[in-house]
């Protein structure tokens, strides 16, 4: 059996968790492969409703292994609180959730200077999740991160840290302007994370490779979405995970081969969303706005920060684009029951800039931030869907909606979601 991936098509929040949570019950390994806890991914099944930002959401079926890969930026006291939180609330993560060595470790200075660098930057902020994500990302790219490797060893912490807070302080202060971190606080604090991480701490790229070698399913669980990828989304509106989580960065993320990787599954809402800055060319300000994010269950609000997101028509042109920058196999179609109030439903199909109609998503930030949606109406359905279990039970209008998603897309759409529990989909075949 393969590695699948299973990645967002649009800003985030596309219901990757709640799809991940479904498929799960096939794989062996569920495993996260980039990113870092701005990811909010929240799973509905008999034990309550759960956020994860950092554990696998296959962690609720007692019989499969959970990897937070390589790739990954890990928030210690972040996955320390989601491991306590899962176990108390009876889900059992000992000896089955493992956390690979090689994994950067966001230090308090990523989590200021991203503060920092938001204010600096006024006007222009980004909007991230204050995580300190993107400056965890930077400094592993810049040779000067921390590894779980290194903080399970108190040696080795204790010798990086002495040369990395200088370096760092360094910044704060000069830079920055604000106050320095202090070395022996720093390093009993992580070297407390270290003592508690280490029972999860593995090879996970050896053992990921041993579960595919035996024939075994791997199921690797993208965060964000496409559009907010650093090489092909709306920069400089991006996240800044290095290896991407579009579908190429899940070898890198979780150190195998890309030959490993046999399906792509993309999932997209039914409309759009976005938390943060950037440009959005379907955002809606209007009272249609405000019934995508407040209508249907589970209304639209971010599930790190708690942000409300903005909410518009389905976006074709970054849709199709997304669909082509990772090479989707197939696609997940998740939240129409939300589309189910509307008397009328818009598609956006081209983008209006500057006067010109293109069907491709623009490189230039100030032409994607001029973009202007054209769009198709198609009719609604006005009934609801979220008890319906069978694609030929659904309204006619529905059925063509999912049509027309799909050819946009071009690739077989091969599940609806109507609802955000487990047993709220409509399988249109097979999907892994
Ligand atoms: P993720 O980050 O891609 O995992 O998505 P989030 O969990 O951040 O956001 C998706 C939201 O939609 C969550 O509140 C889910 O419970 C909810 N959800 C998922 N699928 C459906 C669906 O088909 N219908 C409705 N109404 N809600 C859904
Ligand atoms: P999931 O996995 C939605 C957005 C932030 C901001 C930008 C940069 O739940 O889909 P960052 O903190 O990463 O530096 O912020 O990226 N962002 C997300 N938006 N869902 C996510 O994850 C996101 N992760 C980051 O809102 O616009
Ligand atoms: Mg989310």
């Amino acid at each position: 059996m393969p590695a699948i991936v299973v990645v967002g098509g649009q800003w985030g929040d596309e219901g990757k968790g709640r799809i991940v949570d479904l498929l799960a019950e096939k794989a062996k390994i569920v495993a996260r492969y980039s990113a870092g806890n701005n990811a909010g991914h929240t799973i509905i099944n008999e034990l309550g409703e759960f956020k994860l930002h950092l554990v696998p959401a296959g962690i609720f079926y007692p019989d499969k292994i959970c990897v937070i890969g390589n790739g990954v930026v890990v928030d210690a006291a972040e996955l320390l609180r989601e491991i306590e939180d899962l176990e108390g609330r009876g889900v059992s993560v000992r000896g089955r959730l493992f956390l690979s060595d090689r994994a950067h470790v966001i230090m308090p200075w990523h989590r200021l200077i991203d503060e920092l660098d938001e204010k600096l930057r006024g006007e222009g902020a980004i909007g991230t999740t204050g995580r300190g994500v993107g400056p965890a990302f930077v400094d592993k790219v810049g040779r000067a991160g921390v590894r779980v490797a290194d903080v399970v060893d108190r040696e080795a912490l204790l010798s990086l840290l002495s040369f990395l807070v200088p370096y760092k302080n360094a910044v704060l202060e000069r830079l920055y302007e604000t106050d320095p971190v202090d070395l022996k606080t720093v390093a009993a604090e992580y070297h407390d994370y270290g003592a508690r991480l280490a029972p999860y701490v593995a090879d996970t790229s050896g053992l990921v490779h041993k579960a595919l070698e035996a024939g075994d399913m791997v199921l690797l669980e993208g965060a964000q979405g496409s559009l907010l990828d650093l090489d092909t989304g709306t920069y400089e509106y991006v996240t800044s995970s290095v290896p991407s989580s579009l579908a190429a960065g899940a070898a890198i993320g979780m150190g195998i081969g890309p030959m490993q990787i046999e399906k792509v599954l993309g999932v997209y809402k039914a409309y759009n969303t976005r938390v943060g800055n950037g440009p959005m060319p379907t955002e809606l300000f209007d009272e249609t706005g405000r019934m995508l994010r407040e209508g249907g269950p589970r209304p639209e609000y971010g599930s790190t920060t708690g942000r409300p997101r903005r909410c518009g028509w389905f976006d074709a042109v970054a849709a199709r684009y997304s669909a082509r920058t990772n090479g989707i196999s197939s696609a997940a179609l998740t939240r129409l029951d939300v589309l189910d109030q509307m008397p009328a439903i818009k598609v956006c199909t081209a983008y209006r800039v500057h006067g010109q109609i293109t069907d491709t998503m623009p490189a230039a930030s100030a032409a994607m931030a001029a973009a202007e949606p054209v769009y198709e109406e198609l009719p609604g359905w006005h009934k609801p869907t979220a008890g319906v279990r069978r694609f030929e039970e659904l309204p006619p209008e529905a059925q063509s909606y999912v049509r027309y998603i799909q050819d946009v897309l071009g690739a077989p759409i091969c599940l609806v979601s109507v609802g955000p529990e487990r047993e709220q989909a409509i399988s249109l075949g097979r999907i892994i």
